[in-house]
């Protein structure tokens, strides 16, 4: 689902990219750490694609190939992209089908990065098993969700659109991302029940981790 034009205000302000760079980043790092020379990673409804700048310049991917269902997204990226040349690949289209968008095999990517998108796709599981399946073994997701509490909240409900049914808490969008076999990097930070970082490695081999 699109956001709506409160929503792109909000995401877009200086405040959220401060959020963004002083405490999440520094948050997922902790967690998962920067990537090895030459990593591909992906980011899932790259917006704007200030994640993915971030991606390049905090995580050290060698590539990213980033995506949005909104064309107009799509767009404002490839404008805020273009220093970083064919480092960055962008296409238009939905996270729950990265073979459909971006042609992805199983285990394309070193990372996969999930800046507060999921909770905007109807069928949140396609894509969190999505994620699991483009992940090399040894690759890692990192992400950044808001849960069903938040999006209860009257502010949310009154001033932004979400999908309203099958929303998740954060038991929920862990235990998905077990389900497909991903395994959390020490610990996730929750936010008054309402937002949750962390960091989901794809074991090497059955039953082991990186
Ligand atoms: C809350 S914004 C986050 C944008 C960006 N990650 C950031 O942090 O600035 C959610 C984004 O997800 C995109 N989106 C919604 N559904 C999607 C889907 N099924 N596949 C890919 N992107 C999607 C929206 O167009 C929007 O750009």
């Amino acid at each position: 689902m699109l956001m709506n034009r409160a929503e792109t205000a909000l995401i877009n302000s200086a405040p959220r990219r401060w959020l963004q760079r002083l405490y999440e980043v520094p948050t997922l790092l902790r967690f998962g750490g920067r990537l090895l020379p030459g990593s591909r990673a992906v980011e899932i409804g790259c917006g704007s694609g200030y994640g993915s700048q971030l991606v390049l310049q905090r995580f050290g991917a060698a590539q990213v190939d980033a995506i949005d269902l909104d064309p107009a997204m799509i767009e404002r990226a490839r404008v805020r992209l273009a220093p970083y040349g064919d480092r960055v690949h962008l296409a238009t289209g939905s996270a729950t089908d990265l073979r459909e968008v971006l042609n992805a095999n199983d285990g394309s990517y070193d990372a996969v990065f999930d800046f507060g998108i999921i909770h905007h796709i109807p069928d949140w599981r396609a894509a969190v098993a999505e994620a699991a399946r483009v992940l090399t073994p040894g690759g890692r997701f990192y992400f950044e969700e808001v849960t069903a509490h938040a999006l209860h909240r009257p502010t949310y409900r009154r001033l932004f659109d979400h999908p309203a049914d099958d929303r998740f808490a954060a038991e929920d969008f862990l235990d998905e991302l077990g389900q497909q076999g991903l395994i959390i990097i020490g610990s996730v930070t929750r936010i008054q029940g309402d937002y949750l970082l962390g960091v989901a490695a794809k074991p090497l081999a059955a039953g082991g981790g990186r």
